[in-house]
């Protein structure tokens, strides 16, 4: 299986141009623009893609691959600032351009040979640069131009150096998909052999070589990621693999059963459940600001962890359901200066305990582990559920987390989303909730003055959690959660609707 590599200089779309290549067939990873020609050339891939990023090619300091990428004989795709850069390294002429070009053009297509083969005459592309390629390197030939950019599409076909101004990973580039399917498999000759049923088989048969006869402990969190690990691992050791569950008492009303049954009973995972909400009660007494809650959270739940992985006695391998986008973005990206977001899945490892990692899923994008739970036997339900945050009600009952306020929030929260299921919402939204405000209001409830609990609702939609629209509920829905929440949840006398977006504001309230 011949990969293909992606250097990444930035672009909002480096991780789609991965996913459409894996989409085709062939298996794509992505790697820091300055990775060196050596390391690139010991990966042994097919075919070198350069995304676009958000830099001028003519600024100072501007993010350049080592020049010796072009010097190892492999196929190469240019995209946008790619383009840009071959143009500059390979001897061309950039310029930086009065105005800057977004949206869509059309293209037009002089030389149907190669990489634009099957590409309609006037087919629209997506633009999105402010640099212009002036003047082919030599040795190139202009392709494709549109009104804006004569020079659109640059090739080299002795070389196999290719460029392209426009974005062929976006949906709206009509034909961007047989332009990538040109270029991988009639330029850089690869094979559609990546899959996720072969990828199945392959990181079974590398789990069973490592694994051996030892032991392996999962943390199960509630989502997708975790369960879908454990899946996989369990398929290739069996009941070497035991799973834990921690019930920290913030989890919806009645999930840590149901979860329990479904991961039992269905899936046939050997799990040990852990009911350790008293603890986390405990160490939240008191607590009001979101940050502290967090860190109490991860600290309790590795704590826990670590007593019940060593009660199951001598066991080698953790196993974590790390993810691609996690380990993407753990790395810096544009060079050593900047700062390293750092990920900790499941609140960070046990440190005492010497665990070896197993990461089964760190090669996959979110969709895809999606894809795989599906044929590892997952519900659709299941894997369709909506972000639930790790610290889980905690962050949404605002200040201090007693029993009691996490007890109406339960309620509250559950006719929320019985609500949204019956109206047919909830694929349509990314997340729906209920926050409980750490105030009282003053209502009347038949003849009677109460000073009770205020309910916010809070139903978004969001593609990838970055922003967020909250979602134009009708009048009528509203009316029906607010009645049903002040007249079934003791407690509470008043439901407000968030109308917030994000940004300014953020999904959750804490
Ligand atoms: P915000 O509130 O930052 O949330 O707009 C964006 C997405 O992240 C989820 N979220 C969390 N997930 N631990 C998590 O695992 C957390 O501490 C946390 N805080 C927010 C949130 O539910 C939304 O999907």
């Amino acid at each position: 299986m011949l990969k293909t590599l992606i250097l990444d200089f930035g672009s909002q779309y480096t991780q789609l141009i991965a996913r459409k290549v894996r989409e085709l067939g062939v298996y794509s990873e992505i790697v820091p623009f300055s990775a060196s020609a050596s390391r690139i050339k010991k990966e042994e891939p097919g075919a070198l893609i350069l995304s676009g990023g958000p830099q001028s090619v003519t600024a100072r300091g501007a993010p350049l691959p080592d020049p010796n990428i072009f010097g190892l004989g492999l196929p190469v795709l240019g995209i946008c600032y790619g383009l840009q850069l071959m143009g500059r390294m390979l001897r061309g002429r950039v310029a930086p351009s009065p105005k800057r070009e977004y949206g869509f053009a059309r293209l037009g297509v002089l030389d149907r040979g190669s990489l634009l083969r099957g590409v309609r005459a006037g087919s629209p592309v997506w633009m999105s640069h402010g640099d212009k390629l002036e003047e082919a390197p030599p040795g190139f030939q202009v392709t494709g131009g549109t009104e804006n950019a004569r020079l659109a599409v640059i090739e080299d076909r002795g070389r196999r150096f290719f460029g392209v101004q426009f974005h062929p990973e976006v949906i709206h580039t009509r034909d961007g998909m047989k332009i990538l399917s040109n270029f991988l498999f009639r330029i850089a000759g690869l094979k559609a052999d990546w899959s996720l049923g072969s990828f199945i088989e392959r990181q079974v048969e590398d789990i069973r070589r490592r694994v051996g006869k030892e032991r392996v402990v999962c943390g199960l969190s509630g989502g997708v990621d975790s369960l879908v690990t454990a899946l996989l691992i369990h398929r290739a050791v069996g009941d070497r693999l035991t799973c834990v569950f921690v019930d920290n008492g913030l989890l919806r009303k009645d999930e840590f059963g149901r979860l329990m049954d479904r991961f039992r009973r269905k899936l046939r995972l050997k799990i040990v459940g852990v009911d350790a909400s008293d603890r986390f009660l405990r160490a939240l007494r008191g607590v009001a600001s979101p940050e502290r809650k967090r860190k109490i959270i991860g600290r309790v739940f590795i704590d826990i962890f670590e007593r019940e992985a060593r009660r199951l006695g001598r066991v080698r391998f953790l196993a974590q359901g790390t993810i691609y986008p996690d380990v993407i973005e753990s790395r810096p990206v544009r060079g050593p200066s900047s700062t390293i977001k750092s990920h900790h899945n499941v609140g960070g490892l046990p440190r005492g305990l010497r665990f070896e990692l197993v990461e089964p899923l760190r090669e996959l994008f979110k969709d895809e582990v999606r894809s795989l739970g599906l044929r590892l036997g997952v519900d659709r339900e299941f894997i369709l559920q909506h972000p639930f945050p790790g610290p889980g009600l905690a962050v949404r009952t605002l200040g201090e987390v007693t029993r009691e306020s996490l007890e109406i929030l339960r309620e509250a929260d559950d006719i929320v989303l019985q609500e949204v299921r019956r109206a047919g919402l909830y694929r349509r939204l990314w997340q729906a909730f209920a926050v409980l405000l750490p105030v009282r209001s003053v209502g009347v409830m038949g003849d009677q003055r109460t000073y009770q609990r205020v309910v916010v609702v809070r139903l978004v939609r969001s593609t990838d959690g970055m922003t967020a629209d909250w979602h134009p509920a009708s009048p009528a829905f509203l009316a029906r959660l607010s009645t049903r929440i002040v007249n079934e949840v003791a407690g509470v006398n008043r439901v407000v609707y968030d109308i917030t977006t994000k940004p300014p504001g953020t999904i959750e309230w804490e």
